[in-house]
This record gives structure tokens, sequence and C-alpha cells, in this order.
């Protein structure tokens, strides 16, 4: 029998709401108490089931965490409370119950004394036979698990001894429950009435003016709310005061009413919006508290300056195309002396281009001129076997059109690109993920499909502006998306991708489980290494990007396959949970990047995503999204921007273009950070940098500001060194043996440390 936790006190976090209530709720916790077994049985769901035997299992922590390692397929959970019917009496809307059952990876189905109740994240409303085919649905691992009954429902056995057994079917990789809360309520004004933000980002205007736009919805089909909205917004690192408005609130069922905000403020501080709805009827209060955005990147200059990597891989004979990534107040003029034999510089564009027939090292100097002053930067291309001696910086349209991807959607990316200046700091791929492929015809040419009339048209068009592009398939015969893979065509389709003029090839294992279903070393192997030797021998430089979810320790292996970078993780979601538990388990792989070799823990999260054709602004809060751009530049990541590139909002834009940042993550020591220290609160990552200096970032893994210490001699730094702030790009004066540094909650301060010379 599971323990009733009764009168359980405000801040419930669900959905992504903190919500403070005044009143106080009951609640049934299920956090503990479960039964757990492997396998399927569909008399598991029987309230009469004997469960004794069962293993005791917690459902806040995935299965493979309690050892049941590397469990894909069926297991149930089971559970036993009593709901009482004071859970009715003492709350102000009676009519739903809830089950919160955190989020279940992959599939589910519930079931209340018997009954199927619930089935993927959505209610059962009526009763109804299991459906056989549940567990074939995809993704909805994402979502949280919230069955909603009646009261009345006559699943529910109020004040009885009711069971609940939870039918789990993984896919692949980690499995099971996870995720709290895990309870049994009431639905109060915070399940009625939703804070939405999603309709669009902060707007800056200015440097001292944010607006934000929102909408308050009610939910419900029966219940009014109203009363008044408190709008305040505070300084995160004083606490003080900075802005308050009130509105008025009138909520008929199924509405909505529009809240347009605009606060003057200091927009390069951290700070946070407090809204409290005050309801009258139920005399609730719903709080929602976010980060404001905050810009610390300072504009560039209006004088010329040269961005981008130092260095540049090629093969002899291979076409060469660089664009000589600069800022300034236009118009530029570029110009470059000691290019090799075969190059030329356009003097108004900037991208050089042409073919070096010879092996060897050349200096080359780049010079920009505009109407207030000039510039200059060494550039070294190297002519030999390896390419991308950086890593790649672009945008992949995964993350945000998913498999709606189209040839208008990849043109309009690469307009963009050059229209937001991304272009300007050194970003250059724009890759098209699955969702491009039709069929092989009967000579086995691979054919694009409809929504890509002609790849060859869309490649000129993406090189003309200084651009390059990117292609994705499988080795297996289908794509994950269940398009054409390239099995036993690789020849053929390295062929056609040289022919259109592809710079890198996305290659993503997926249907290649039917062919080597429980790879050995060597079958791991085999596929990437047979696309390699096709892509070579169309003599085309092609960016060779392995994707098999880090399976055999890929970076062990990766550069002997031609692999140039190599998925080391499953696919990133917009969350904290995924972010973070990618980007700080990379230290495993730290050794085994290098120029032309890099790990790639996933494409960026920032700005309008959804993996489909219907975008949401990331989850990510801003502090988290520094966190993400300081860590993946530290990491020597692959960037690869997931969003929509026509809807880059000042926040977003200003996270992806400081020079500095991006410095150290096209370093071209290519080495990538270790982590120096790991404590339960926060996390320091330190790489060398070619010039003698260090590059650090301190991550706050907490949701409270913290001051991360720092011992010199955990960084292997002697004597006194100077301290620059990347993100701010200014310098914090000296250092010697220790210093603190305030973080943002899960954010990141990322600094540059240089030895006194
Ligand atoms: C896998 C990859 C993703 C994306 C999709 C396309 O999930 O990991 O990055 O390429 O396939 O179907």
């Amino acid at each position: 029998m599971n323990k009733l936790t009764l009168l359980t006190l405000a801040l419930m976090i669900f959905a992504g709401f903190s919500c403070n209530r005044k009143v106080e709720t009951e609640t049934v916790s299920l956090e503990t108490g479960w039964k757990f077994k492997t396998g399927d049985d569909l008399s598991w769901a029987s309230p009469e089931f004997n469960d004794s035997q069962w293993d005791t299992i917690n459902p806040d922590k995935h299965w493979e965490e309690q050892g049941y390692n590397l469990v894909d397929g069926f297991a149930w959970y089971r559970i036993k409370m009593i709901i009482p019917s004071s859970l009715i009496n003492q709350a102000f809307i009676k009519d739903s119950l809830q089950f919160l059952l955190g989020r279940i990876d992959d599939c589910d189905q519930v079931f209340l004394n018997g009954e199927l109740i619930g089935e993927n994240g959505r209610t059962i409303y009526n009763k109804t036979s299991p459906n056989p085919e549940f567990f074939k649905e995809r993704s909805c691992w994402r979502e949280k698990r919230r069955y909603l009954l009646a009261s009345g429902d006559q699943r529910i056995h109020w004040d009885k001894e009711n069971v609940l057994a939870v039918r789990v079917f993984d896919q692949g990789g980690a499995g099971g429950m996870f995720s709290s809360p895990f309870l049994i309520s009431m639905t109060g004004l915070q399940d009625h009435v939703l804070y939405d933000f999603s309709g669009s980002a902060f707007t800056f205007e200015g440097d001292s003016v944010i607006g934000k736009k929102f909408v308050l919805q009610n939910l419900s089909g029966n219940e009014e709310f109203k009363g008044k909205l408190d709008i305040s917004a505070y300084s995160s690192e004083k606490g003080n005061l900075l802005w308050s408005e009130s509105w008025p609130v009138n909520l008929q069922p199924k509405m909505k009413q529009e809240i347009a905000i605009s606060i003057k403020m200091d927009i390069t501080r951290p700070s946070i919006l407090k809204l409290a709805f005050h309801e009258t009827n139920t005399g609730d209060v719903l709080v929602k508290e976010m980060e404001i955005p905050y810009i610390q990147t300072p504009p560039a200059p209006s004088e010329p300056r040269i961005n981008g990597a130092k260095v540049f891989g090629v093969r002899p004979h291979a076409p060469f195309l660089f664009k000589v990534p600069a800022t300034g107040k236009p118009p530029l003029k570029y110009s470059a002396s000691n290019l090799p034999q075969g190059l030329s510089i356009n003097n108004e564009t900037g991208i050089i281009t042409g073919s070096i027939s010879k092996k060897g090292e050349y200096t080359v100097k780049l010079k920009v001129v505009n109407s207030l002053a000039s510039t200059e930067k060494e550039f070294r291309i190297v002519v030999g076997d390896l390419i991308s001696l950086t890593p790649p910086l672009g945008w992949n349209s995964w993350n945000c059109w998913g498999l709606s991807v189209s040839d208008k959607k990849v043109r309009e990316s690469a307009s963009q690109m050059k229209s937001s200046g991304l272009i300007d700091h050194g970003w250059t791929y724009v890759n098209i993920d699955d969702g491009w492929e039709d069929k092989h015809d009967k000579d086995g040419n691979i054919l694009p499909n409809a929504k890509f009339p002609n790849m060859k048209a869309l490649s000129d068009y993406v090189h003309s502006l200084g651009l390059k592009i990117g292609i994705y398939s499988s080795p297996g015969p289908k794509t994950c998306g269940g398009y054409e893979g390239s099995y036993t065509f690789e020849e053929k389709d390295a062929r056609a991708y040289a022919s259109w003029g592809i710079d890198y090839l996305k290659y993503d294992w997926c249907s290649y489980w039917n062919i080597a279903p429980n790879p050995t070393p060597d079958q791991l192997k085999f596929p990437y290494r047979e696309m390699h030797r096709a892509l070579r021998k169309t003599g085309r430089d092609i960016h060779y990007s392995l994707c098999q979810y880090g399976m055999g320790e890929v970076w062990t292996w990766g550069a002997e396959v031609g692999g140039n970078s190599w998925r080391t993780t499953g696919d990133i979601e917009d969350t904290w949970e995924s972010l973070s538990s990618i980007g700080f388990s990379q230290n495993k792989s730290a050794l085994y990047s290098a120029p032309g070799h890099w790990n790639d823990p996933d494409m960026l999260v920032v700005g309008w995503v959804g993996w489909g054709p219907a975008l949401h602004y990331t989850n990510l809060t801003p502090n988290e999204q520094y966190t993400h751009i300081t860590l993946w530049s530290l990491l020597a990541s692959p960037l690869l921007i997931g969003c929509d590139l026509s809807q880059l909002d000042p926040f977003t834009l200003n996270l992806l273009t400081n020079d500095e940042v991006l410095a150290v993550n096209q370093d071209p020591l290519g080495q990538q950070a270790v982590q120096v220290k790991q404590t339960e609160t926060y996390e320091i990552w330190a790489r060398d940098l070619e010039d003698g200096t260090k590059a650090v970032g301190l991550f706050n893994k907490t949701e409270k500001p913290l001051y991360v210490p720092v011992e010199m001699a955990d960084l292997l730094l002697g004597g006194k060194c100077s301290l620059r702030d990347l993100w701010r790009q200014s310098d914090l004066g000296w250092v010697k043996s220790h210093f603190e540094m305030r973080t943002e909650p899960h954010g990141a301060r990322m600094i540059l440390l240089g030895r006194q010379k």
C-alpha cells in the first residue's frame, strides 16, 4: 500500500510552470511504492494480479540506471494507492482528477483498476480496449504524461484501493518512466489557466527597451477566471525591482487575453520577469518566473574586422571555396596577397575560388578595407590530405524543419545566412538533413523527391553566396525518416553528390540495424569505410560526418574510417536535461579531437526549433543557451545552427556572432576542452589555444546563482594571468592563485586566461 502524502503545499513544477498556490492542495504521491517487471502480459493490468514477487523501482530514473541494462522492449510498472474523496471536497474546481506520471521512454498504456485510461500522453476518455500498435508511435517520449479523468469516472474507486499499471515499450536507448512529478491531484488554477509565451520571442528596441507579448489562456470549457495580473522585472544580480505593471484579467471559458509589455532597462544585465495572477474566485495565485534574455556581446565595430578560421585545409586539385568573413561598415573591399597559384579573390564579395595543384602550406595575408580603416589577417592554407582543419560552422535543417525540409527552405536559409550577417562571422555550411530523397532509378542513380526539383541549381545558388552545401544519407536501405538510403549504392550516390557540388555528407546509421543487428566492431566500421572510399574517389572535398550516436566508442576509430566528425550521442532536445547530460558527458572523447577529426555532441537548439512544420521558440532559458554555445565552443564541436533563420531574434543572433567565442571553437590547435572540475553544483572545463592562452568555461548546474571558485593550480597555471570575459569581450584584470565568478542559474562564464609575458 502506498503512503498518502496529504496537504502538499506550493511549488508544483509541471509543464514548465512554477506555480505558487495560496491554497493548500491535497495530493496522492506516486513517488514511491512502484513494482516492476520486464516482459509483457496484459493480465498484469488486472487489479487482482499478485505482483508481490516483482522488483521495486524508482519511477524517476530510467531502468538502465537501476540495473536493467540494455533492456529494450516491454516492461510493466504497478502501484497501489487509495484515492480519498477529500481530494474533491477540498478542491475549488471539482470536475477533474489528474494522474501525473512524469515522462515515459518511449511509449505507454496506463490502466487504472484494469481499464485503459491513457496512451502515449493522451487520455482515453471512454472504456476501450488497448491498441496493440501503441508501441510503434515515434517521439512520444518527449510528452509529459498527464492523464485527466472526470471526477465521476467509474474507473476511479474513491476511498478504496486503486491499482495503476503502466505498460511501457522502449524503442531503444534508455527506457522506462523518468522525470517527476508522479502524483494524483484534482486540477487547480494552474491546470486551467496557461501563460503561453510561445507566440513570439523577446524583442529589443535600441539598447534600453525589451518587449514581450504573451497570452493568458483559459483552457476550461466551464470555469470563468478573473482577477489581477501583476507583472514585474527584477535584477537577478541585485534583486531590486526594475519595473512593474498590473493588468485586469477577465477570462471567460476558453478565452484568451493578450498581454504586451515593454520594459525600459539595461538589456545587457541578467534579470527576471515575474508574473502573478491573483484569481478572485479560487483565491489562488498563479506565479511564473522566467529569465529575460540579455545581450552580452557588444556590436562589432564599424572599422573592418576579419573573423573566422585562421587555417583552411584543402586537397590538391579539389575545388576551393572560402568566403573571407569580415564585419565593418559597408561597403568592404577584400584583397589577399600571397594567394597560392590557382586561387583568386573577388574584391567585392571576398570569395576565394579556384584550385591548387601542389601540396604544401601557404600563408596568405587577407586584407579588408572600408571608408574608416583597413585591417589584415594571416590565413594559412594547407594543401594536403586533411580537410576541415577547424570544426564546421553552419546550419542544418533537422532541428527546425525535420522531414518537411524543401528546396525553398534551404535557399531561404542560405540567403538568410548572408542577410543576417552570420556569414561575416564564419558561418558557412547550409546542410540538408533527412527528407530530400526519392528513389534510385533503374540505373541506380539517386533521385531527389519533388521538394527538391534541381539539386545542382540549389547548390550553385548556395555556392554563389560563398556558402557550402551539405546533404544526408544512411548506409542502410532506409534513412531514419524512412527515405531511401545508400545501401549498395555508395559509389553512385557519392558521384551524384559530387556532381551536384555537395560539400558535406552526414551519414546516419538508421536502418543499418537490419544489416547488422548486433554489430561487431568491424561491422560498425565497415559501412563508414565504404562510403569514405566512394567519397574520396569523387575528387571533391566533402566533409564526412558520421552519425551513429556514439556506438562502439566511435571517437576511438572515427578518424580511421575517414570521418571528419562523428556524433558522440543520441539526438539532442531543447531541454536542460538533454543539453546538460550530453554536454557534460563529453570528457570521454576529448583526447580524440584534432584538426580534421571532431567529436560532435549534436546540433544547436537555440532559436525557433520544432523538428517539423510547427516551430516553437527553444525551451532553453537564456542562460542555458549561453551554456550551450560556451560548452560546444570549448568542445571544438561542429556548430550547426538548428533554427529557422528567417526568425532570428536579436538575442539568438547575438549569441551566434561573438567572434571571440567562435575563435575558441575555431582555434587551429583543435584541442577539445577537458573537464577540470566536477562537483554537484558546478563544472569547469578548459582548453589550450594555439597562442598559449587558455579558454575556460565555468558552469553553474543549479537553479540559483552561484559563485564558481577557480583554483589556478587546477588549470595548471602558475603565476599571474590576465582574465578576459569572452562573452562581454572585456578585460577583467589579473588573477594569481584563486578567483571566483558569479554564474547565473544553469548559466556559464567563458573566460580567457593569458600568462603574464
Ligand atoms: C537521426 C539523427 C538526426 C536526424 C534524423 C533524421 O535521428 O540522429 O540528427 O538526422 O535521424 O531522420
